[in-house]
């Protein structure tokens, strides 16, 4: 288990177990490829990240992310895997969120794109996110990096 704090100095944890704070947690997040690119959404006023949000009522973890990628950049999954979950004392309260890694099958452009202005493809992330203006605090803290070498070495 990692442990640090984010960019709003909110103490993670962070964990590659197999969902080790929660069976049901009420947050996702997904680390979106496609045809070799990394697939995002623009929030309107986080700025860049990628897509999730909350799981709803009647919903699996599973189910919310495949959901939220599609109402955030309208693609739709083609392999979804769990990578990992993470932990968040937040001003506001706990959150616990499910992190996957999903392979994309294709892009639907779509009439609307909730939240946000719809998908952003990347070549490449940048450097130094943590010091980019225009993309989310969710980009900015240790979880990403974690996660991206876990995708390197564990998928
Ligand atoms: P809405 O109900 O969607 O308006 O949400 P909210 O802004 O209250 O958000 P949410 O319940 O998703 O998150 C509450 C707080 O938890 C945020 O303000 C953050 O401080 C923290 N948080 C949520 N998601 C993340 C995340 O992915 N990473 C980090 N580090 N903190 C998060």
């Amino acid at each position: 288990m990692k442990q640090f704090y984010d960019y709003y100095n909110n103490l993670v944890k962070l964990s590659f177990a197999d969902h080790p704070f929660s069976r049901d947690p009420k947050h996702v997040w997904v680390i979106c490829r496609y045809e070799g690119k990394w697939l995002l959404t623009e929030h309107k006023e986080r700025g860049r990240e990628f897509p999730g949000g909350k799981v709803e009522d009647g919903e699996q973890a599973f189910e919310a992310a495949i959901r939220e990628v599609k109402e955030e950049t309208g693609a739709v999954v083609d392999q979804l895997r769990y990578l990992g979950q993470y932990h968040v004392d937040g001003k506001g309260g706990t959150i616990i969120k499910n992190v996957y890694f999903a392979e994309i099958a294709r892009i639907e452009k779509e009439d609307h794109y909730f939240e946000t202005n719809g998908p952003v493809l990347l070549d490449h992330l940048p450097d130094a996110l943590n010091k980019r203006k225009g993309y989310s605090f969710m980009m900015k803290d240790e979880v990403l990096p974690a996660c991206l070498e876990r995708i390197e070495t564990a998928l």
